[in-house]
């Protein structure tokens, strides 16, 4: 079965042909990031304007490098949900025009448990049950996952997401948007010393299986910019802000190092945690943006070796937003016996 796959839930319009939910023919990504940078976050309106405009040379070039026509195409797959509405309803639209004037079926997906679905293109099919993570831009989330198919979730961030602190704590260093792949690339330059803060590592509740990230985003930002001042007793002068060391390239990546340590740190906790609770757990499968990281990928490996599991990571290019994830997850959602119709809504939360 060839699947179309679309994807436009933020700032990258991808599409991507897909053979039998695992065999990538084609993955094509249009990226936003100089457009959002000035403004140091993604701006809607301007995220999906820019998918009107790419849109259907994204779709054409994942058709042509796919070697197909389009009467090849048996399905169509769009991530429907969750994300930016405006963004959402560019892809959806383009997918219900060609789903319906190609007579094919359409099927929506979330593109949470799509990111779920990366690690497993162009691989054999893993065993269950597993444990799922998902760590983006907008999610950190933990799941017990009976078969591919279904996800139960166990837990999630109650404030920001990984890859948002990831974000946020690259905007205090002044490095530019997505903020991640700069943060990795600083905390692993020669020198860069993860030990030289003691940044928080939130662990909540005793059993609790939810994350929370801003406390740690609060402790870079003090360390980095300062505390505030104390407020002045009644009757006295104002205390002066304590003094910060300047941000020298060396404190920066000690910082960046630090920083990401306890972030992943938290992940590995949570991830201890909720082992117990998938009862015969025989994999772990991660996805997400911030898969990509080198010490998430070389911690997550750990973590699968010390418990028995097989790991399931998706290749760099299927960490960050993509639409070979939807098509496939797509195919695989399809067999199972759910289509959509000219009726699929755009919807900003996800169903996972
Ligand atoms: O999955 P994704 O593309 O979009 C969402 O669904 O949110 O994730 C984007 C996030 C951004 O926050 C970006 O900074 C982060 O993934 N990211 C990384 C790395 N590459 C991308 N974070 C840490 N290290 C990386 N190498
Ligand atoms: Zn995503």
């Amino acid at each position: 079965m060839i699947v179309l796959g679309i994807e436009s839930s933020c700032d990258e319009t991808a599409a991507s042909v897909v053979v039998d939910g695992r065999e990538v023919r084609s993955s094509i990504v249009a990226s936003q990031y100089d457009l959002h940078e000035e403004f140091g976050g993604v701006v809607p309106e301007i995220a999906s304007r820019a998918h009107e405009q790419h849109m259907l040379p994204v779709l054409r070039d994942a058709i042509d490098r796919a070697g197909i026509q389009h009467s090849d195409i048996d399905l169509i797959a769009i991530g429907h949900r969750p994300g930016l509405i405006g963004s959402l309803l560019v892809g959806l639209s383009a997918a219900k025009a060609l789903a319906w004037s190609l007579g094919v079926p359409l099927v929506g997906v979330d593109h949470v448990h799509a990111h779920l679905y990366a690690g497993m293109l162009g691989r054999e099919e893993p065993e269950y049950p597993a444990l799922g993570l998902v760590v983006s831009g907008g999610h950190t989330s933990l799941y017990s996952m009976p078969d591919a198919l279904r996800v139960q979730r166990l837990g999630s961030t109650i404030d920001d997401a990984i890859g948002e602190a990831f974000d946020k704590v690259a905007s205090i260093l002044g490095l530019g948007h997505p903020g991640g792949p700069a943060i990795d690339r600083l905390a692993r330059e020669d020198g860069a010393d993860e030990r030289a803060f003691d940044f928080p590592v939130s662990r909540l509740k005793k059993d609790s299986l939810d994350f929370s990230y801003s406390g740690l985003k609060t402790a870079v930002l003090y360390e980095a910019k300062g505390r505030p001042a104390p407020p002045a007793l009644p009757g006295r002068d104002p205390l002066p802000a304590p003094e910060v060391p300047p941000l020298t390239q060396e404190r920066m990546r000690d910082i960046a190092a630090s920083f990401q340590r306890a972030a992943v740190r938290a992940l590995v906790l949570k991830l201890g945690r909720a082992i117990d609770r998938v009862e015969g757990c025989r994999t772990l499968i991660v996805g997400g943006g911030v898969s990509a990281n080198t010490l998430v990928r070389s911690e997550m490996a750990r973590f699968a070796e010390d418990h028995d599991l097989v790991l399931i990571i998706p290749r760099m290019e299927y960490c960050v937003d993509n639409a070979a994830m939807i098509a496939g997850l797509g195919a695989r959602l399809y067999e199972n016996g759910q289509a959509d119709d000219l009726t699929l809504s755009a919807i900003p939360t996800t169903a996972c």
